[in-house]
């Protein structure tokens, strides 16, 4: 395996950042995962757009233009000789001694991507199954909307979910709504077949996948709320699933005790998941 670290290609193995690296004591970055499919990036636009905003919250520079950025993606996917996977961008504030400001103006920002190839067979097959999701009090801080490396939270919400033999844990807030998965966005389909999930202006990040879904959802015909929905109503609702780049659609089929509807991935969440790169770009 192959990576790109700071303007170099250099075997996964051996591919390093300084001790000195922002995001290694700060945090003080942020990332992006793109799904790969048949080889191209799927939605890459988007994501670079996201990119662009995390960094501009974050007053951090780009590391490059965009089309420099697809470039190396393109190269790191390739030399890795992904066709489905994942590539992984992540850019930092940069090498600087440690110090809680920002660092001087001329300090570049570090540069890494890597791909992996994943299996697609073996993730349809855990999409036919669905997954368990546990939930959690929100515990984040108020700006999930900026894809940020800082991923404590989401670290032991996703480990306590592993424990209980859960893939992937619910944030709820005060209010009892459910915000977002430690990794994916959230969504259920009512008893009268609307598809839900929370809007975007606050709790949850801007999941590509999630609006991908929404268009789909809407050139299907399937009737779509974007408002909050609680634990109790997901628990009894007729469909529940997550999304992200790294699962696309995957149904949940169990929310803590609850089964949801008979324990199997509902129609709408497994038409979703089959049509999603019809209308991915
Ligand atoms: N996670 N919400 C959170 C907190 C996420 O970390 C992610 C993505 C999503 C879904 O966004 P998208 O559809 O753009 O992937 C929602 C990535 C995959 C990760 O951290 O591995």
């Amino acid at each position: 395996r192959v990576a790109y670290v700071n303007g170099q290609y250099v075997p996964h193995s051996q591919a390093c950042v300084h001790i000195e690296d922002r995001g290694y004591q700060f945090a003080d970055g942020v990332y992006e995962v793109c799904e790969i499919w048949n080889g191209n990036i799927v939605d890459e636009r988007r994501h670079l757009d996201r990119l662009e905003r995390s960094l501009r919250e974050l007053s951090m520079d780009a590391p490059m233009g965009r089309a420099a950025l697809c470039m190396i993606m393109r190269e790191v996917i390739r030399r890795n000789l992904v066709r489905n996977g994942l590539v992984y961008l992540q850019v930092t504030r940069g090498v600087a001694k440690r110090d809680h400001y920002f660092p001087p103006r001329d300090t570049p920002p570090a540069l890494v991507i890597t791909a992996r190839s994943t299996d697609p067979r073996a993730a349809d097959k855990a999409a036919e199954a669905g997954c368990a999701v546990i939930t959690v009090p929100e515990n984040r801080w108020e700006r999930v909307d900026i894809k940020s490396i800082g991923l404590l939270p989401n670290v032991l919400a996703k480990q306590k979910a592993k424990e209980q033999g859960a893939k992937e844990a619910w944030f709820v807030d005060a209010q009892g709504n459910v915000t977002e998965g430690g990794s994916t966005n959230a969504w259920i389909v009512t008893k009268d077949g609307t598809l839900v999930t929370r809007p975007a202006e606050s709790g949850i990040l801007r999941g590509i996948t999630r609006q991908v879904v929404i268009e789909l959802a809407a050139r299907e015909g399937i009737s779509f709320e974007e408002r909050p929905f609680t634990v109790e109503e997901a628990k009894s609702a007729r469909e529940a699933f997550i999304t992200a780049a790294s699962t696309i659609v995957m149904p949940v089929v169990r929310i803590d005790e609850a089964v949801v509807a008979n324990g199997h991935p509902g129609a709408i969440s497994r038409a979703l998941r089959e049509k999603f790169h019809e209308v991915s770009e």
